[in-house]
């Protein structure tokens, strides 16, 4: 998304909401617990051939961040990597924590703004200027009760106030059912007509955790499901994954209501 709008003129805003803390430890003992980055860019990195297109400018990331391999970039060092000089990333982390990592690493990067504040306020109120030329990035971890409500109001308030913009929300696969009961509320709220596309490790069901993720896509450029389409098989081949794929228009209808959080905890699943 960030390579096609960047390859077009004038200034874009890309607004990152939950954002994390930028760079991620792969050393780290809450990394090495799952082993998820071994099935996962570990067998990217590994792979003999030229890469699909949807992840070559991933893998290239994750070489130039660390080429020993021990860091991994999270969204908000894959966007600014990709940002030109004329563009703006704002940054928004409610942890203390993490919104320190992320001042420490963007201190005196020009164009990069870090935020400690709820991304769903800003989404649903304030979002900086965002008219054309705007992605916004809602990543959020749907842990807390009400999360997915708060996201599909805040999401639908954004959308009325600046229509132009693109929207990116990542979903989990944890339980089928509720998570097509999430993308039913997301269709029935005036959000309808986004592309989803998504590719899961395990079939659905087949464990307890995370199975599969998946991202809507609101106000997708032209060509982008044709593409993703013709780019997805590729990925999940090399990956050896078993889940489903798929890329298809939104068009959720309301489903059975869900009883808990989408995700409850992630840990042990990988996204
Ligand atoms: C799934 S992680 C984001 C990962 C990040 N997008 C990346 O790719 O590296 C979710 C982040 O959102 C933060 N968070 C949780 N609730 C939030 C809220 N209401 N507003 C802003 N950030 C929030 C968490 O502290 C966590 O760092």
């Amino acid at each position: 998304m960030l390579r096609r709008a960047t390859a077009r003129p004038g200034p874009l805003l890309v607004a990152d909401l939950f954002a994390g803390a930028g760079v991620y430890d792969f050393a780290a003992a809450e990394a090495r617990k799952t082993g998820e980055a071994e099935a996962g860019i570990g067998r990217l990195l590994a792979a003999a051939g030229p890469l699909p297109e949807l992840v070559a400018p991933l893998v290239e990331r994750v070489r130039a961040l660390d080429p020993g391999g021990r860091l991994y970039p999270g969204s908000p060092e894959l966007a600014r990597a990709m940002l030109r000089p004329c563009d703006r990333l704002v940054l928004v982390e409610r942890h203390p924590r993490e919104h320190a990592a992320l001042v420490a690493r963007y201190a005196g990067h020009s164009g990069v703004e870090a935020r400690c504040e709820d991304g769903y306020r800003l989404l649903a109120r304030t979002l900086p200027q965002a008219g054309r030329g705007a992605v916004v990035l809602v990543d959020p971890a749907y842990e807390l009760e009400g999360e997915e409500t708060r996201t599909v109001e805040a999401l639908g308030r954004a959308v009325a106030r600046q229509p132009a913009a693109v929207y990116l929300l990542w979903y989990p696969v944890l339980e089928r059912a509720q998570s097509e009961a999430f993308l039913g509320e997301l269709a029935t709220c005036g959000l309808g007509g986004a592309l989803r596309v998504e590719l899961g490790a395990l079939p659905d069901g087949a464990a307890c955790c995370l199975t599969a993720s998946g991202m809507a896509v609101l106000n997708a450029p032209r060509g982008l499901e044709r593409w993703l389409a013709r780019e997805l098989p590729a990925l999940a081949a090399l990956l050896g994954v078993r889940g489903p794929r798929l890329v298809a228009r939104l068009t959720g209808r309301p489903a059975a209501r869900r009883r808990q959080p989408l995700a409850r905890s992630l840990s042990g699943a990988p996204r």
